[in-house]
């Protein structure tokens, strides 16, 4: 595809067809079996992309894409990392890119273009409706059929003008002539609403639906304040990103994405929304008015593709690219802090890529394991809604949670190794959180390093030398297959 925008999903979905990760499936139901299918398919070990078409009482062509950064393979083209990596070496392959990319961020403005593929097509007045996509219902005890979860927001500082793109659930309203936009106090996108709100009682948002998942990738993970995601996507392409600006609002649009929509949001038009199933695996929450943008006016592709990312119990559809982003940006922030003897760190998408967090290191002195797991439970990227940390010693394979749990099992005493932080920077979405609580958890740091002062003579691991088993696999090898 050669006239592609930059950030399509369309060159998205060609290149990982390529590499034999997309699977076109025909026929299902937008009311829950788009979501069935995507939740089977994310337990799968190696889950691929799914591209559903022919989606029932939607016309062929109107599709949408799941499942887009579920391996290291696609998450690894997303990042513009390379195809070829596994998911240890695709982690390694992000670090120190993170802060690269912010700090190059400026040198790669957005460059406005007048047209775009965007503009095929145009829904105004009583036809803009958000349900002219196959939007799905993606659980059961959804409140209703949730467009945005793979989306991309753009808001704008009022002060400095600088935009935000932020990824946040939105559920479509009023019968899909609005919906509403569901970011938690806090979030650049959520601060920059109140300050226009604030300032002159309205706030000006463009949302696009359906691009490259790298805006997925860096609007759903915490870049730095003040950096917009489209410049910082400059930064990972090394080219700037073509944008349309909204004709209502001003604000940017990627030029490559397949359905927009822009407006005001007021502070008097807000709408009940969720419940929605959510990363931490649970309908966490309680319902709660947020603001509403009415839909005017929608451009679209022909044949448009919606992008999809669905939370749920975990694996779910971004909890894989969670995972990769969080281990690689926890493990550059430790060795930032100058803290020596790191040797890798893992966000276990069983805990969603924040709950539970393990660090292995090479012990360097007294007291360098409850340091390390004291300041991973508390770096920037995992301050938010971490609740365990686990510091285990170099051999044990952090990805690996049954060598994470043996090391806890044996190198641990819970009398002395468990530390406690109360009061800690949790969530609504917390499912432990009492009902109107202040949203703090706690945190456990779990030393599950062999004590410091009996290294030398702790009890020998009872496995053969690897050398020796390599030996034994090459000479024995076709009685273990
Ligand atoms: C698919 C997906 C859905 C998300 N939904 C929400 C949401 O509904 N509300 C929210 O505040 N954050 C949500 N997040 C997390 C935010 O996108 C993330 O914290 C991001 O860093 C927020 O950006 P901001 O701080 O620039 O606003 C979601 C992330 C992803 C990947």
């Amino acid at each position: 595809m050669t006239d592609e925008p930059l950030l399509s999903l369309r060159t998205f979905i060609e290149d990982v067809e390529r590499i034999g990760e997309l699977r076109h499936v025909h026929g299902a139901h937008w009311d829950l079996e788009i979501g069935g299918i995507a939740e089977l398919s994310y337990r799968r070990p190696k889950p691929q992309a799914l591209l559903f078409d022919d989606i029932v009482d939607y016309p062929s062509g109107h599709r949408l894409l799941v499942g887009s950064t579920g391996t290291s393979r696609r998450f690894g083209r997303t990042l513009r990392l390379g195809d070829d990596l596994d998911d240890f070496g695709l982690v390694e392959a992000l670090r120190g890119k993170p802060s690269k990319w912010a700090a190059a961020a400026r040198d790669f403005p957005v460059e406005v273009v007048e047209r775009a593929p965007f503009h095929e097509n145009v829904l105004e007045g009583n036809d803009a409706n958000l349900l002219a996509f196959p939007v799905p219902r993606w659980h059961g005890h959804d409140g209703g059929r949730f467009i945005g979860t793979g989306c991309l927001v753009v808001t704008s500082d009022p002060e400095t003008g600088v935009h935000n793109g932020g990824c946040y659930r939105m559920q479509v309203q009023d019968d899909g002539r609005a919906t509403t936009i569901a970011a938690v106090p806090g979030k650049h996108g959520a601060q920059n609403i109140e300050r226009w709100f604030a300032r002159e009682g309205r706030a000006p948002v463009t949302v696009s639906f359906g691009h490259d998942p790298l805006l997925l990738a860096l609007g759903g993970t915490e870049v730095p304040g003040g950096i917009s995601e489209l410049e910082y996507a400059g930064a990972v392409l090394g080219q700037r990103v073509p944008v349309v600006l909204g004709e209502e609002t001003g604000l940017p649009i990627p030029a490559g994405t397949e359905i927009v929509v822009e407006g005001w949001l007021t502070p008097e038009e807000s709408r009940v929304e969720g419940p929605f199933g959510e990363w931490t695996g649970y309908y966490a929450g309680s319902p709660r008015p947020t603001p509403n943008l009415r839909v005017n006016r929608i451009y679209y592709r022909d044949n448009p593709i919606l992008l999809g990312a669905p939370p749920g119990k975990p694996p779910h559809d971004y909890s894989y690219m969670r995972t990769v982003m969080k281990s690689a940006m926890i493990q550059d922030e430790l060795v930032s802090m100058g803290v020596p003897g790191v040797k890798s760190a893992w966000a276990h998408e069983t805990g969603g890529g924040r709950l539970f967090i393990a660090v292995a290191i090479e012990q360097r002195y007294a007291g360098h394991a409850r340091q390390v797991g004291y300041l991973a439970a508390q770096c920037p990227a995992a301050a938010y809604m971490n609740r365990y940390v686990v510091v285990v010693d170099e051999d044990i394979d952090v990805t690996d949670l049954g060598e994470v749990v043996w090391a806890m099992s044996t190198r641990s005493d819970p009398a002395t190794d468990i530390e406690i932080m109360n009061r800690t920077w949790g969530s609504k979405l917390d499912p432990m959180l009492e009902p109107d609580q202040t949203p703090y958890n706690s945190r456990a740091v779990i030393d599950a390093c062999r004590p410091w002062h009996r290294l030398k003579s702790f009890p020998r691991v009872a496995e053969s030398d690897p050398a020796y088993l390599r030996e034994v696999q090459q000479r024995w090898g076709q009685f273990l297959d």
